[in-house]
């Protein structure tokens, strides 16, 4: 198969293919955070991220969520449906973390009494500012008829994924979703990992996700792998 490099982000590397509708996604061990300020290597990460993004998309298509999944190609990359990428950061919060604690001044591990639903403009060189459905209206990030579809895919993913997780004693604290346009569909795209999950041990609240790197809380890379076991057992 030929391969030619199409695009190299901060976490991952995308290969054309022979077919010109699939791409080969490469995960890389390479991790930044606060907007590629810190940057570092988390041994194994392309792997886990890899291969809990095949499972979770698989399962995910048993309750009728579209993906851009096709195959595992290997341990670290993923073959998919090429997309157009929707400029907007769909996120999911269950409990309070991260900025939603920054911005709204609420602790740590809050368990909030609805989940939120956020959109984020995909921008890097504006600092990915929270928007709202009206600036994806105005901005044409996206139709009316396409926030109101993806908003009921992310709000039906949680809600699938939050169990799943919860059977394995683990908190989905909130998530990032990436959505493309293929053909007149819609679909999930990009990743679901420990880079884009929060994800606590529920009886210790210990954090197995990039929080770890990102805080230096120590063991990333040991919790990378023990997080992937045990959303795969
Ligand atoms: N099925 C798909 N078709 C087309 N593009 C995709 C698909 N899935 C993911 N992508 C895009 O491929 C890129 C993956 O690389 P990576 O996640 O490392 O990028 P990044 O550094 O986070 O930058 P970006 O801001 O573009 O996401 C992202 O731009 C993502 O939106
Ligand atoms: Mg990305």
């Amino acid at each position: 198969m030929s391969k030619t490099k199409l695009y190299e982000g901060k976490a991952k590397i995308v290969y054309t293919t022979d077919d010109d509708n699939q791409m080969l996604i490469h995960f890389k061990d390479e991790a930044t955070a606060f907007d590629g300020v810190k940057k570092g290597k988390i041994k194994g990460k392309g792997i886990v991220n890899n291969k809990m993004s095949c499972h979770l998309f698989q399962y995910l298509e048993r309750y009728n969520v579209p993906t851009h999944f096709i195959e595992q190609a290997s341990d670290n990359e993923m073959l998919v449906k090429k997309v157009e990428i929707i400029k907007i950061e769909v996120a999911m919060r269950n409990i309070a973390a991260g900025h939603l604690c920054k911005r709204y001044g609420i602790e740590e591990g809050t368990d909030l009494q609805t989940p939120i639903l956020e959109f984020y403009l995909k921008d890097d060189s504006l600092h990915n500012p929270l928007i709202n459905e009206y600036h994806a209206y105005a901005l044409e990030l996206a139709t009316r008829e396409e926030v109101r579809y993806f908003s009921q895919q992310a709000i039906k993913i949680n809600a699938v994924l939050r169990s799943y997780f919860h059977r394995r004693d683990i908190l989905l604290v909130d998530f990032k979703l990436e959505f493309g346009r293929l053909a007149d569909e819609i679909i999930l795209a990009d990743e679901i990992s420990p880079d884009t999950c929060r994800l606590w041990d529920a009886k210790t609240r210990k954090k197995m996700d990039k929080d770890r790197f990102r805080h230096d809380l120590g063991e990333v890379e040991e919790t990378y792998k023990e997080i992937l076991e045990r959303t795969l057992a």
